[in-house]
């Protein structure tokens, strides 16, 4: 185990009889953005709170650069923090907001100086008189933002903090906190159940369910190899098979077997449905939705007969391809399921079988 970084070992924390947190064990390494993402409930807020010293946990420990800082007070931590509401100080103006946390702590003209500073960071400076009423969502999570890093905290802990902003906003303020992140190199811990942030955002992410963590990897980690069903499902869309349907060397009976959608060919040979390639099924069309870069169509599986099957596929074509094929309703496809991008989930849908 490495000592940089925070280090949260063993936690356990419950609610009553509920258990929010079981043997959570993740390391945070320093200076990179990890998201914690999972589906609402799972956990996250609690732990992150955990990691604030908002909450205490029943067992485990949590450890700062080799230090276990579990029984040390929030305000002697040194962590930034944002919520998802950004409760912003409504009777002061937005550079008083910014330099609150600071007041008595540094001589006037110094924190007059880290204002000016931080207004710049977030592009802010036009605006700096006025009063959080007087702001937009998105102006008003960029103070949020810009408050908490005026402290130069050692690590900056995100709720949710694009969750209650419009697409187009929050696609800006994911870019401009990237960036923040990366160029003032601050460990950030970052909470979202929304799995394209985390894709986006994140140099780690930590897959939470039902209070625990399921998966731990780079975003390619966890999209290309989830460790188990209800990863592959949660982030990003995908195909579940039984494993009768799609043919797998080695697959048992009850196995599982996925594929996500862009991964899935259409074969150019298309004949009849007895005629389908080894390793790949047949479909009819029966949906096809424009997504702007690709076209996302769903397809009803053939049975062995070349009828209506009651399983369907979904398969993501590029819009720049897309015109070679004909999509009329009922049109049957013959679809190429390539090898190496399938994965095998064993029944009892313990993890994935490495190959
Ligand atoms: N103070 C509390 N008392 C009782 N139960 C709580 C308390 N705080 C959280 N819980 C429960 O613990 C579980 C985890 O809550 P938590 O807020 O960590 O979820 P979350 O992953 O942040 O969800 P969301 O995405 O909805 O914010 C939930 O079932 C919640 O109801
Ligand atoms: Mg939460």
């Amino acid at each position: 185990m490495r000592n940089d970084g925070l280090a949260i070992n063993g936690i356990r924390k419950t609610f009553g009889s509920f258990q929010a947190l079981q043997d959570v064990n993740v390391h945070i390494p320093k200076g990179k953005f990890t998201c914690l993402l999972g589906p609402s409930g799972c956990g996250k807020t609690t732990l992150l709170r955990i990691i604030a010293g908002l909450e205490q946990a029943d067992t485990g420990t949590v450890m700062q650069d080799g230090k276990d800082i579990s029984m040390l007070p929030t305000a002697k931590r040194n962590f930034g923090i944002v919520f998802q509401s950004y409760a912003l100080f409504p009777n002061l103006t937005v550079s008083e907001n910014i330099g609150y946390g600071l007041k008595g702590k540094q001589p006037k003209r110094q924190i007059e100086e880290r204002v000016k500073e931080m207004l710049e960071l977030i592009g802010l400076t036009a605006i700096r008189e006025r009063f959080p009423a007087q702001l937009s969502g998105g102006q008003q999570q960029r103070v949020a933002l810009a408050r908490a890093i005026a402290l130069s905290p050692d690590i900056l802990l995100l709720d949710e903090p694009l969750s209650a902003l419009d697409a187009k906003v929050r696609e800006k303020l994911r870019e401009q906190l990237c960036e923040l992140q990366e160029r003032l190199g601050i460990t950030t811990v970052m909470v979202t159940h929304d799995q394209e942030e985390a894709l986006t955002m994140a140099d780690q992410i930590v897959v939470m369910d039902h209070g625990q963590v399921v998966q731990i990897g780079t975003p390619q980690e966890v999209y290309d190899k989830p460790k188990t069903p209800f990863v592959a499902d949660f982030i990003g869309a995908i195909n579940f098979f039984p494993a009768g349907t799609a043919r797998w060397e080695g697959a048992g009976p009850n196995d599982l077997l996925a594929i996500r959608p862009e991964h899935i060919q259409i074969d150019e040979t298309q004949g009849s449905a007895d005629e389908q390639r080894e390793d790949g099924i047949s479909g009819f069309v029966q949906h096809v939705e424009f997504r702007g870069a690709f076209y996302r169509v769903s397809l009803q599986l053939a049975n062995e007969l070349g009828r209506h099957s009651d399983m369907n596929v979904t398969v993501d074509i590029s819009s720049q391809t897309a015109n070679r094929y004909d999509w009329s309703r009922n049109k049957l496809l013959h679809l190429h399921l390539p090898q190496e991008r399938m994965l095998h989930y064993p029944a009892a849908g313990a993890g994935i079988v490495e190959e």
